[in-house]
């Protein structure tokens, strides 16, 4: 028997969590930090492991992901999931409407909606007495799979309803209808963590979403940030609201998230312009969307309305202009990163997609050319979307030219012929070379970039002219450089040849969190960068610091302990260390703020210019006190900060409902005092 304590204590902690997952992952308002969170749901997984028959079906632990299955059962869906017909100019959402209000006359005075056609994977969302049961996918809109364990992933799913016991009794009988997403921002970092990590990156949203609900074993699904955005009732046992726009205050009242750039519009003028507005918007969504749907907003009319084979007749999909094109690929160039990665890129003939001329796109590595069969001279389909790097999906096989030859990767260094390697497990292929040119380049680039030690006029192209006229065999060098060393280069008169010296001269004031960011080590960037200021007082003491040392950092795992240990350990980069500090640029941390960082784990966005700090300051203050800043603003971001002319960020965090600040209240949040 569980004590009724014990049992009681295990439901309130079951609330608990749900109400902070919320708070966390669709209102984007978290009341309690990450530790404390990880706390009760600790607590509940003790208490659940000792008691496993308190294990509920809407427990928060069960978001890590269960057992494996062996194959997906197929669940009948309650009705139909439809589809929706589609539209491409407003003349064809004109003769839509003419065609309802043949139909009824109540389209006279019909008033609409207009919502995001968000590009994911359809999901219907079964829950009884407010607990979720089971998760299915669209399939054929008759029936489809049965994907509960990898949904119970997602955390901003609630697992239970209404999310806040306050909006009233749970729900006799939902389902509900939305779409799975990765959110532009966290595909964009997941990305950035696998290729530093030598791994796979993956090539869209969408599909990732879709191949991660896919997976039998759960636990892959929780690896990937998917999300959720809801737009529909597809049944209840009790009664719903008559509207659309009223659904959707409905569902985001029982805690599903909803897109919020949904619009209602009292006539299908202002329903078109909307739609035109929303596709303007495009690029600033924080989801993929590939049009814009209009819903006739009564929903009872809506229903009378009835379907024209898989498709209501009420709603229309207006699709925003294709982002795909196709051209020819003309070569396969080849990349040097800073870590000696060897990256393939397309080199196109020049084409316009959606307004924007594109001449290279990403080709991942050189498995993704292997796996498509990409070869030279092939007419090729690319994508853009957003701003993600443009990417080619593949070769159009039926206009493949005759005798185009599989493409060969290169097996030596474009830059300095040393011979590439692969390690095991990793699809990355390196130059191993510590002297290779092409990797000091990208090295003096990174370490002079903006987040960085901040030289102005210090980019890659003056990197390439430093490096190929020998100036500089590593970043330290630069400290070395003298205005006559300068001169000679091309485009370097005197005055922009003084500007340079200066800039670098200047750099040596720059903080240490910058300058161990700079020095390029994998896996340590401004945040990481930003940890080990607050336990090591120069560069010194991290030279000496033993692994153990640096493994008791919050955020700091055995890899990185092991890249950081290991970076201070190369004599080349010792011989950096050496000539920084005899140069002057050894700076020492500031003084750390004792006890817990007031910011851990915020983020900020930077717009305008602040009264009582520069940019620099200001991003210095946030990172030594355990916060970062970003350069847009979503629904993750914690605050924008807002100084004098400030951008389009400003609105952003208006649309996004995303706090600001001034940099008064910076400082008064840094000093824990609250904003
Ligand atoms: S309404 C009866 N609203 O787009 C309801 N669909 O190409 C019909 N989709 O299969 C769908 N965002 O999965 C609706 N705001 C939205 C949507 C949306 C994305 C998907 C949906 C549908 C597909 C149609």
């Amino acid at each position: 028997m569980v004590p009724p304590e014990v049992r009681a204590r295990a439901e309130e902690l079951r609330r608990e969590i749900h109400l902070h997952n919320h708070r966390y992952h669709v209102l984007d308002q978290p009341l309690i930090g990450d530790s404390q969170y990880d706390g009760l749901l600790r607590e509940l997984q003790q208490i659940e492991s000792e008691h496993p028959e308190l294990i509920t079906p809407d427990s928060p632990s069960l978001r890590v992901g269960g057992q494996p299955s062996e194959k997906f059962r197929k669940v009948r869906h309650p009705s139909p999931i439809l589809s929706l017909s589609n539209a491409y100019t407003a003349d064809e959402v004109g003769a839509w409407f003419d065609r309802l209000h043949r139909l009824d006359e109540r389209l006279e005075k019909a008033d609409f909606v207009v919502e995001p056609k968000i590009d994911g994977l359809t999901v219907v969302l079964h829950y009884g007495e407010g607990v979720f049961e089971l998760g299915a996918t669209r399939g054929d809109g008759e029936v489809g799979e049965d994907i509960t364990p990898n949904l119970r992933t997602v955390r901003s799913l609630p697992l239970r309803i209404p999310v806040d016991p306050k909006e009233g009794p749970a729900p006799r009988r939902l389902v509900v209808r939305g779409e799975a997403v990765i959110l532009r921002a966290d595909f964009e970092a997941m990305n950035h963590r696998l290729s530093e990590a030598g791994g796979r990156t993956y090539v869209n949203p969408r599909n990732t979403a879709s191949g991660a609900l896919r997976q039998l074993d759960p636990r892959l699904t929780a690896a990937r940030p998917i999300t959720l955005l809801c737009y529909a009732i597809v049944e209840s046992a009790d009664p719903i609201p008559g509207r659309q726009t009223e659904v959707l205050a409905h569902l985001s009242k029982l805690g599903f998230p909803v897109a919020r750039e949904t619009v209602p519009a009292p006539n299908l003028k202002s329903a078109i312009e909307a739609a035109e507005k929303l596709k303007g918007a495009r690029e600033t969504l924080a989801y993929e969307a590939d049009g814009a749907v209009i819903k006739v907003n009564d929903l009872r009319l809506a229903a009378d309305l009835g379907v024209v084979g898989k498709d209501p007749r009420a709603a229309i999909a207006y699709k925003f202009p294709s982002q795909e094109a196709t051209t020819r690929l003309s070569d396969i160039g080849v990349n040097v990163g800073r870590t000696g990665v060897i990256t393939p890129y397309a080199i196109l003939e020049p084409i316009e997609v959606g307004g924007v001329t594109v001449r290279q796109a990403t080709l991942h590595n050189f498995d993704y050319i292997a796996d498509k069969d990409i070869r030279v001279g092939d007419t090729v389909t690319i994508k853009r979307a957003g701003e993600v790097i443009p990417y080619v999906i593949g070769p159009v096989l039926d206009v493949r030219p005759r005798g185009n030859r599989r493409f060969r990767p290169p097996e030596v260094c474009p830059s300095c012929g040393e011979k590439l390697v692969r390690l095991p497990e990793e699809v990355a292929v390196y130059c191993v070379n510590a002297a290779c040119p092409a990797q000091l380049v990208r090295n003096l680039e990174h370490f002079a970039a903006r987040g960085a030690m901040d030289i102005e006029g210090l980019g890659i192209r003056v990197s390439e002219e430093l490096v190929s006229a020998r100036k500089v065999s590593d970043v330290a060098d630069l400290y070395r450089l003298e205005v006559r060393d300068v001169l000679g280069l091309e485009g370097f008169a005197e005055r922009k040849a003084a500007n340079l010296i200066a800039a670098i001269e200047a750099s040596k004031s720059r903080p240490l969190s910058r300058l161990i960011h700079s020095l390029g080590i994998h896996g340590v960037g401004e945040a990481v960068a930003g940890d080990l200021t607050r336990h090591f007082s120069d560069l010194e003491a991290l030279q000496k610091a033993p692994r153990e040392a640096l493994l008791e950092i919050e955020g700091i795992g055995p890899n990185l302990a092991e890249a950081i240990w290991d970076w201070f350990r190369q004599p080349r980069n010792r011989t950096i260390l050496r000539k920084l500090r005899k140069a002057g640029v050894w700076p020492r941390a500031e003084s750390a703020p004792k006890g817990r960082p007031t910011l851990r784990g915020l983020s900020f966005v930077l717009t305008g210019t602040l009264p009582s700090l520069t940019r620099d300051e200001a991003k210095a203050l946030i990172e030594r006190h355990g916060g970062k800043t970003v350069g847009s603003v979503s629904q993750k971001t914690d605050f924008v900060v807002v100084g004098e002319s400030p951008g389009s960020k400003l609105e952003d965090a208006g649309k996004l409902g995303v706090p600001t600040l001034d940099d008064a209240g910076l400082r008064r949040l840094a000093e824990g005092k609250g904003g």
